[in-house]
């Protein structure tokens, strides 16, 4: 399997860790992974074996964090259909918002809407519950291996 790539949108930088936590948790179970800190289509792949673990909070109104929006403009130029693009996704938000993990919910929308393949379900930690959110991703992960180990 080729090298997995953790793509990252946050602004205060909490997401970060949910991402290193997970390239541990992937490392352990013998994945190699890459992170981006700032998403740029331009260095990823869109060929086959192309697999993408997104982490990313939600900010503003249920926009994407900064770092990400420019990556969500590109996705919007790619004229291809993304079928052979698998993508796991992880939304970290705040339920005090009506706009819970709005830019989970809507990145994973618009990849599936392109052809991409979602491997897992979507995990959304709410911060409310898990103030450390990077504590709360080792049972989805282990599920999200194991989608992987069956490819
Ligand atoms: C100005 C601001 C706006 C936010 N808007 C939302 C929102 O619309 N929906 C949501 O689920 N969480 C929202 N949040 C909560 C953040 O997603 C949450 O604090 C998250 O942990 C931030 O992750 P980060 O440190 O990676 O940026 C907002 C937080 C701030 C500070």
């Amino acid at each position: 399997m080729s090298t997995l790539q953790i793509l990252v949108g946050s602004t205060l930088g909490g997401t970060e860790y949910v991402a290193e936590a997970a390239q541990v948790l992937l490392e352990e179970a013998g994945f190699d992974s890459e992170l981006h800190f700032d998403p740029d289509l331009n260095t990823l792949s869109l060929s086959e074996d192309e697999i993408w673990l997104i982490c990313l909070s939600t900010h503003g109104a249920g926009d994407y964090p900064e770092n990400f929006k420019s990556f969500a403009e590109q996705l919007q130029g790619v004229n291809a259909p993304l079928n052979d693009v698998r993508y796991g996704i992880i939304g970290i938000g705040d339920s005090n918002y009506d706009t819970f993990c709005e830019a989970a919910k809507n990145m994973d929308y618009i990849l599936e809407e392109m052809g991409a393949v979602r491997i897992g379900d979507r995990l959304e930690i709410d911060v409310v519950d898990h103030p450390i959110p990077e504590d709360n991703i080792s049972n989805w992960i282990s599920l999200w291996i194991e989608d992987l180990n069956d490819l």
